[in-house]
């Protein structure tokens, strides 16, 4: 089994990446921490709650973390999730609270009291993690490593070249980037090319598991563009293809690359930069070696898109 802990901002992609983790049996999900996001942090705390109800998942301590970004002001995307952050599911509220601790206490504890290092899977603006890497350095050496969904090696999604996780917190990624931890990266790349075809989705809807029938409500859900009135269908596991890489890693093809996030710029502020030139190309050296990524660039989709459906059916 593989220990790991969640930071989600619950979110149509996060919820469904909470039901593949909880569900695949190589994984032991020891944590959850919550970040402002896709929608407001007690939203986030209120979704992942009402997730894990819907999943009988009710152990797994969660935690309510930071409420804006370190700098930038918080920046939704509920046009892309629905104005409950979760395609409109209206799930019903859990009675359960989170810990009463903050999700950088709930990291340090976790990972201080296990007796292995454990995987962090971040699927949000990287706050909390920068948080507790400024915090409690002690215990970043029990981080395994850090698998994140953020950033591109290709273009962006929340600017032209920034994604929104990254761009939702630049500098927390760039303490995360520069921690000296492992990092897998799990980008726009691989992250827009695993996507369930709309027979799958209707199968799910009317499937009577309940963890099948909310996996097909979310990747069914069809927002409108609020300016220009376009539509857009989720269908995309999205997030959950992290969990994945984690999970399956065989299925992703990696590449160790210098990696950086920009912090100035006015259009590109929030870019994560991969570095895809050979060694010695180019005539810029940077004064400090950035970090570097494993970074995933290739992705076998319908293997993944199988692999998240047969593990959907063991919630
Ligand atoms: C990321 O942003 C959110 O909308 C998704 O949950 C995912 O984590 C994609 O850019
Ligand atoms: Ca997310």
């Amino acid at each position: 089994m593989i220990p790991v802990i969640l930071d989600v901002d619950t979110g149509i992609d996060d919820a469904l990446a909470i039901l593949f983790a909880l569900a695949h049996p190589e994984l032991d999900v020891r944590a959850i921490t919550c970040v402002d996001g896709n929608t407001s942090l007690d939203q986030v705390v209120a979704n992942t709650l009402a997730v894990l109800d819907a999943a009988g998942a009710d152990e797994i301590p969660v935690a309510a973390g930071a409420r804006e970004p370190l700098i930038e002001l918080s920046r939704e995307a509920a046009w892309v999730h629905g104005a409950d952050g979760l395609a409109e599911t209206r799930l019903p509220a859990s009675a359960r609270k989170p810990v009463e601790v903050h999700a950088v206490e709930l990291l340090r504890r976790t990972l201080a009291d296990a007796p292995e290092p454990l995987t962090l899977i971040t699927l949000a603006p990287m706050t909390n993690i920068a948080l507790l890497i400024r915090m409690h350095p002690e215990v970043v050496p029990r981080i395994a490593r850090i698998v994140f969904m953020g950033g591109s090696a290709s273009r962006g999604n929340a600017t032209a070249v920034a994604e929104f996780n990254v761009w939702h917190d630049p500098e927390a990624a760039f303490i995360v980037l520069n921690s000296g931890v492992p990092l897998t990266m799990y980008g726009l790349d691989v992250f827009e090319r695993v996507v369930v075809d709309p027979d799958r989705i209707a199968r799910l809807r009317s499937s009577e598991h309940p963890a099948e029938q909310l996996a097909g409500r979310l990747l069914g859900y069809t927002a409108v563009h609020p300016a220009s009135g376009e539509t857009f269908t989720y269908a995309m596991i999205g997030d959950a293809g992290a969990v994945a890489a984690v999970a399956a890693p065989e299925l992703l093809r990696f590449e160790n690359l210098p990696a950086q996030v920009e912090l100035a710029g006015g259009h590109s502020r929030g870019h994560l930069i991969v570095d895809r030139r050979e060694p010695g190309e180019g005539d810029y050296v940077a004064a400090r070696p950035w970090p570097r990524a494993d970074v995933a660039l290739e992705v076998d989709a319908e293997a993944m898109v199988a692999l998240f459906l047969d593990t959907l059916r063991r919630v």
